[in-house]
């Protein structure tokens, strides 16, 4: 389905990938070589004949906060174990997408299933979360989005009196307390919004004139432009980022860099955990076992507790293998079952298609010596465009339908792609030309417009592989659309996007639909070729949860409300997997949350009488 005119070949051979490729390999290399060089023989000597209080499974997300929390106690010495590499500063470039960048990137695939992902390649839909210390922190979109007070109070659970801990009110303390935000406007909302924190916060001062322009348009449509953050239903919203002096801010920046030396803190790059080592008799977790390289097996010891945070599609293949999950998935694979759970069900992920863009038919071919002067510019001052995200900077929230009580169905999210052509007339562009990132985000001449199914219905889940459980893709059975409310709800939300193009504002622009090749989808009309579509270029946001949900019992939960896992002594879950449902909105600052909340849990259960730290052995 490769759309083949000879003009615009160069778009995907053409200088940008190159420019970029560039950028990334000469400057990744010189980064991969020093990360590996400052991992000194200290730490591996150090490591051979030690115990630790506490050992980290994945340095992402989670795994990072989680590290500067708990080696925040000096007498707690802390392994952090993250399978890819340490970060550089060329993901750090605000302009530049790093989600599919292969080296730092699990990717993954959903199962062929015959209604959705149906024209993707074989089938099935592409999910692909960081594998980088600082994790899908590194590879995210970095925006600042809290979800819906609802979405958290309905993870309560009237049976459970710690369920309580979970309901907005009480959470909302912790978003603040890793809050540094730095628009003053925001900022003014001191019920919301604070400063100070280990995580800063704040809109790109460069925005471009499509982000004013569409900001317009929906203001045209009676949508307000506001801060999402405040529990509203609907708006117009110039998202706030994690950045920091124009410069991505992973959790890795944010978290783990500033403690680093710590000597109780000891941080493991390119290792992979592929076992949790537990006591079968009295179901207590004694360690892990993580590979250097495949095979080459290393044994860790945790005097109090082993915590997962490797995600939720991750964590699934490391419990399976370690014997916990649901029993005939694991007989399945001759795996002696130590604890029956249903680890990898309930899996979900927001859910978006492909197929609705724009173009802008005024933008001229961008310059490669303005693309190279601009990345001089970053590199040297951190600003110019590649100091901002074009058209991703907007989104707008909108609720749907009347008895949706105040809060959000969709986030029309929005990227901007430059695909070349025949004066600046873009004809016939396959849906995977108008994805392909072939510059950075702020050059663009097409924009895609993603309506973000916030929370899906459709669950799925997530088994080993068949024939390779230790090291192949993980199973991932999505069920994308399964549920026809989410179709429906999709298809209301792109009839919406489509009345953009009735606006004042992108008519006088003389914006247009733009000519996508929709095949099979071409012939139908209305509704019925955006059914057709969706379920064509159904695409995954990779925002994966549910796998190890919290929740009262084992039979439909893996951990309890303070994330320790049903019947095992010594493990705990605190990563998105844990999360019930989804929240209406992205998922990484509720993940931060919920790590900063999940330390706060363990310094309490370990401070029993006096303020002492009591080992559990
Ligand atoms: C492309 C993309 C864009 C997104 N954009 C946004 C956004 O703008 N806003 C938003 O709110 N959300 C966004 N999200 C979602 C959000 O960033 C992630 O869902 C969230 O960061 C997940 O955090 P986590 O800690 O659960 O997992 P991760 O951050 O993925 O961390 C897991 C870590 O564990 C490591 N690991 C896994 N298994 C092992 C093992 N066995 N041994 C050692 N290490 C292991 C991994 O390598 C990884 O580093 C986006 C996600 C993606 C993929
Ligand atoms: C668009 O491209 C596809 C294949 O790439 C081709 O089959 C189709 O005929 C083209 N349509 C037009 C209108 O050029
Ligand atoms: C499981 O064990 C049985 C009996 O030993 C064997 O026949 C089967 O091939 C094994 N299955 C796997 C997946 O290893
Ligand atoms: C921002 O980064 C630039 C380039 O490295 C540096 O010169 C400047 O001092 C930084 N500003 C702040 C506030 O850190
Ligand atoms: C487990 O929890 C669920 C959800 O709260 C509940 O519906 C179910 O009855 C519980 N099962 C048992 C055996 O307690």
């Amino acid at each position: 389905m490769q759309l083949e005119i000879p003009c615009c070949d160069e778009a995907r051979h053409g200088i940008p990938i190159g420019l970029l490729a560039l950028v990334f390999e000469a400057r990744g290399a010189a980064a991969g070589l020093l990360s590996k060089a400052t991992r000194s023989k200290a730490d591996d000597n150090s490591l051979r004949n030690s115990v630790f209080d506490f050992i980290i499974v994945g340095g992402g997300t989670a795994g990072c906060v989680l590290a500067n929390r708990l080696s925040a106690v000096p007498d707690w010495k802390v392994l952090l174990l993250e399978a890819g590499d340490d970060e550089n500063i060329d993901y750090d470039i605000p302009g530049v997408p790093t989600r599919d960048y292969r080296p730092i990137v699990w990717n993954y695939r959903t199962e062929r299933n015959g209604y959705s992902c149906l024209s993707r390649p074989g089938g099935a839909c592409e999910v692909r979360t960081g594998k980088v210390l600082g994790g899908s922190s590194v590879t995210n979109d970095m925006k600042y989005t809290r979800g819906h007070r609802r979405d958290y109070d309905a993870w309560h659970s009237a049976g459970h009196v710690a369920s309580l801990d979970w309901q907005f009110d009480n959470l909302l303390e912790h978003f603040k307390s890793f809050e540094d935000n730095g628009d003053y406007d925001v900022l003014m909302n001191s019920l919301y919004h604070s400063r100070g924190g280990d995580v800063r916060v704040q809109r790109f001062k460069h925005a471009d004139r499509f982000v004013e322009m569409f900001s317009n348009a929906f203001a045209e449509m009676g949508l307000r432009t506001m801060d999402i953050n405040t529990n509203i239903a609907e708006a117009t919203v110039v998202n706030q980022f994690t950045i920091y002096n124009n410069t991505r801010l992973s959790t890795n920046s944010a978290f783990l860099k500033p403690v680093r030396h710590r000597k109780n803190l000891v941080v493991m790059t390119g290792v992979t955990v592929t076992r949790i080592v537990i006591n079968k008799q009295e179901k207590n977790v004694e360690g892990v076992i993580y590979e250097s390289e495949k095979g080459k097996e290393h044994p860790a010891y945790a005097k109090r507790e082993v915590i997962l945070a490797g995600g939720a599609i991750n964590n699934v293949r490391l419990l399976h293998l370690s014997g916990i999950g649901p029993k005939p998935e694991l007989k399945k694979h001759n795996i002696t079952v130590i604890h029956d759970l249903p680890v990898g069900a309930f899996y979900q992920d927001q859910v978006t298609t492909g197929g609705l863009a724009f173009a802008l038919n005024d933008v001229p071919p961008v310059d490669e010596n303005t693309i190279i002067n601009d990345f001089k510019t970053w590199f040297h001052s951190r600003s110019g465009p590649l100091a901002s995200r074009g058209i991703n900077q907007l989104s707008a929230f909108l609720q749907l339908y009347e008895n949706n009580n105040n809060a959000p169905d969709v986030e029309i999210s929005f990227e901007g792609n430059f695909v070349r052509s025949d004066k600046f007339l873009l004809t016939n562009i396959s849906v995977h030309t108008a994805e392909e990132f072939s510059m950075p985000l702020p050059y663009y001449n097409l924009i895609s417009i993603y309506p973000v199914l916030l929370k899906p219905k459709s669950k799925g889940k997530v088994m080993l592989n068949k024939r390779n459980p230790k090291y192949g893709r993980p199973i991932i059975q999505a069920n994308f659309l399964k549920e026809s409310e989410d179709l429906d709800t999709l298809i209301d939300s792109i009839d919406i996007a489509l009345q953009l193009l009735d606006t004042r504002e992108l008519k006088k622009a003389d914006i247009k639909f733009a000519p996508i090749d929709l095949f099979p989808c071409d012939k139908l009309r209305n509704r019925d070729q955006w059914n057709c579509i969706a379920r064509h270029y159904t695409k995954a946001m990779s925002n994966p949860i549910g796998t190890c949900r919290m929740g009262d019992n084992s039979t439909d939960s893996v951990v309890d409300y303070h994330l320790k896992m049903h019947g095992i002594e010594g493990l705990r879950i605190i990563d998105a997997s844990v999360m019930p449902t989804h929240v209406r909105g992205g998922i990484y600052i509720p993940t931060i949350m919920i790590a900063e909340k999940g330390a706060k849990l363990i310094k309490r259960d370990w401070r029993e009488n006096k303020g002492q730290y009591n080992s559990r052995r």
